[in-house]
């Protein structure tokens, strides 16, 4: 097996890649190139010109044609620009025959290192004129992560003088790019992932709306998601810029009307809109039928018509529940989810499920349809009730591990500030955690390329639990988070996950008050339970397990005997 002949290292700016380029080709006796400078070069003016005068679309031709030509030299270490892993194109040319090495950095490091620079040249570094560069930064790296994530080797350079990070380099290359190289089904992960239709559709670009935390694009809708603290004021104002106008019917249940009804209803008007509101129940029951029928009878009465707006404002069973509605009334309303529960914000309004349920069936009865936005104002958490904000973080946790070991840092370092709900750090959480689920949406909005099957990470078990303990024990998130401590054992056990960092998820679920067992649930219905859940396919159990932070794998090898130890475990007080 041979050693690649090239090293490419690609990662956000400001993680060194340039001054690690050259150190490396200086101990290989390589040659070291920065593609942007290659771009300068054959363009004739600066970047920032190009992108004025020429625009993006040009730059990134400019780009290919750079890479195409440096990656036909052999002995080159190529410091690639941030954003060249972005295309498909440039992806199968960097396959090829060379190394790629992601250098990482937190986002505090990055604004580190480059503020220097952005102070002598401004120009240069467009990325920190903003009022927030470290909000910012967060954003654009949490869209670029799942491309960084395809490098072979990754660094984290965080405490690392760019000549130890030069030696990590050389170190992964000699020990790892044969191996990496000689692995047959590379070059099309590389190329396919993360997204095939990527190219024509990137979904991993920075935000096209002023203030929105991302953007959610799927074949069938593209649309904004704003969270921040205290958006819920602007909610008019947003709907009034996505085009919605005149009538808003806000949908909610009793509790959260009670409480954020009246600046829901302000908001609106502030935007323009009369309002007219309907009030259900709170708690799962109302997610109905009856509940959906008496509400299109609230509609006609209020000759709702095509063209005006639902407004789902409350927990995940509202955004089902008013989304289902939507999706059906005159074959369709705009709809706008506002999230006031933690899991409605990280996860039912982002996806475009709306459901009902049947009898004991949950979610039964529902479709695909995406909202025209989604607000999440990150202070109505202040009144959830604290038993439900603890078992949402489970989500935001399954988030971070299965996506992006960033996030999962930030979780660990501000656990207890974010526990209190600091509001800085938590809308910084919850817009990371969105994102992610934005991503695997957009690249699989109907559940039919699989990538959405990662969101399964700790449900096997999970919804096992749920439905032995017949859905009324325990919640979502804390079963999520049993499950999560099973599916972990299991990795753990079949030699897939280092046990380091099975105990560091254990910590990270316990820092966050989740329980990481259950009592008084029968093992046997469990594992019945988990055998009749959905995820199963042709008689195997297809489990979400974890090889490492940010790197699921679905197994339909899991031997049962196996499952059913960790599940007694588990429970057994
Ligand atoms: N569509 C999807 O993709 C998806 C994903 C996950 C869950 N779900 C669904 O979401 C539902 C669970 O969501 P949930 O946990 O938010 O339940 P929920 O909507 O029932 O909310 C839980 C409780 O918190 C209250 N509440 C919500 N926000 C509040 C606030 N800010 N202040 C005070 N009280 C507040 C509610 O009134 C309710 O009593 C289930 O029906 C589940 O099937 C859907
Ligand atoms: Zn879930």
């Amino acid at each position: 097996m041979k050693r690649a002949q090239r090293i490419i290292l690609t990662g956000f700016s400001g993680t060194g890649k340039s001054e690690v380029a050259r150190l490396v080709a200086e101990r290989l006796g390589w040659q070291a190139v920065d593609s942007d400078d290659a771009i300068v070069e054959a363009a004739g003016k600066p970047i920032p010109a190009i992108f004025r005068d020429d625009g993006e679309t040009h730059f990134r031709t400019l780009e290919h044609s750079a890479l195409r030509e440096l990656c036909s030299q052999p002995k080159m270490v190529i410091a690639a620009g941030g954003g060249a892993i972005l295309s498909a194109e440039n992806r199968q040319l960097m396959a090829q025959n060379s190394f790629i090495v992601c250098l990482e950095a937190r986002p505090e490091t990055i604004l580190t290192r480059l503020r220097p620079q952005f102070e002598t040249d401004p120009v240069a570094r467009p990325l920190l004129a903003t009022s927030d560069p470290l909000s910012r930064i967060r954003e654009l790296k949490s869209f670029r992560q799942p491309y960084y994530a395809l490098a072979d080797q990754t660094i984290h350079t965080d405490g690392l003088t760019m000549e130890q990070v030069a030696g990590e380099v050389v170190h992964a290359w000699r020990q790892l790019s044969a191996t990496a190289l000689a692995d047959e089904g590379r070059v099309a992960a590389l190329v396919a992932a993360p997204s095939a239709r990527e190219a024509d559709a990137p979904y991993c670009q920075p935000p096209a709306e002023a203030g929105a935390a991302c953007v959610v694009r799927t074949s069938s809708a593209t649309y904004p998601v704003f969270v921040s603290w205290g958006a819920l004021p602007d909610l008019g104002r947003r709907m009034a810029d996505a085009g919605l106008a005149s009538r808003a019917y806000l949908i909610s249940d009793s509790m959260v009307h009670a409480r954020w009804g009246a600046a829901a209803k302000e908001a609106l008007k502030a935007g323009g809109f009369t309002v007219a509101w309907h009030v259900v129940p709170a708690g799962e029951t109302s997610k109905s039928l009856d509940t959906a029928a008496a509400i299109y009878d609230w509609l006609v009465s209020q000759r709702a018509e095509r063209g005006e707006a639902i407004v789902a404002l409350g927990g995940g069973m509202v955004c089902d529940l008013a989304g289902f509605v939507a999706a059906t009334f005159v074959r369709g309303l705009p709809l706008v989810h506002v999230p006031t529960s933690l899991l409605a914000m990280v996860d039912a309004a982002i996806g475009g499920k709306v459901a009902v349920n049947q009898k004991e069936a949950k979610n039964l009865i529902g479709a695909f349809y995406q909202p025209r936005l989604v607000l999440a104002d990150v202070s109505t958490l202040q009144s959830l009730p604290p038993r439900e904000l603890t078992a949402g973080w489970a989500e935001v946790i399954k988030h971070a591990l299965i996506m992006d070991e960033e996030l999962l840092r930030l979780l660990e370092e501000n656990a207890d500030a974010i526990v209190r709900l600091e509001p800085a750090v938590t809308a910084a959480v919850i817009s990371g955690s969105i994102a992610l689920k934005a991503a695997v949406v957009s690249e699989d909005e109907r559940e039919e390329r699989g990538r959405r099957t990662i969101l399964n990470y700790g449900h096997t078990i999970g919804h096992g639990l749920e439905a032995a303990a017949e859905y009324t024990g325990m919640l979502h998130g804390e079963a999520v988070a049993v499950g999560m401590t099973g599916a972990a054992r299991i990795a753990r056990r079949l030699g897939l996950l280092p046990p380091e960092l099975a105990e560091r998820q254990d910590a990270l679920i316990a820092r966050f008050g989740l329980p990481l067992r259950a009592s008084g649930v029968d093992p046997g219905k469990v594992m019945t339970a988990t055998a009749l859940d959905k995820k199963v396919k042709g008689g195997a159990i297809r489990w979400v397990l974890l090889e490492g932070i940010g790197r699921p794998v679905i197994r339909h090898d899991v031997p049962p005997k196996l499952a059913e130890e960790v599940v007694q475990e588990l429970l057994s007080a």
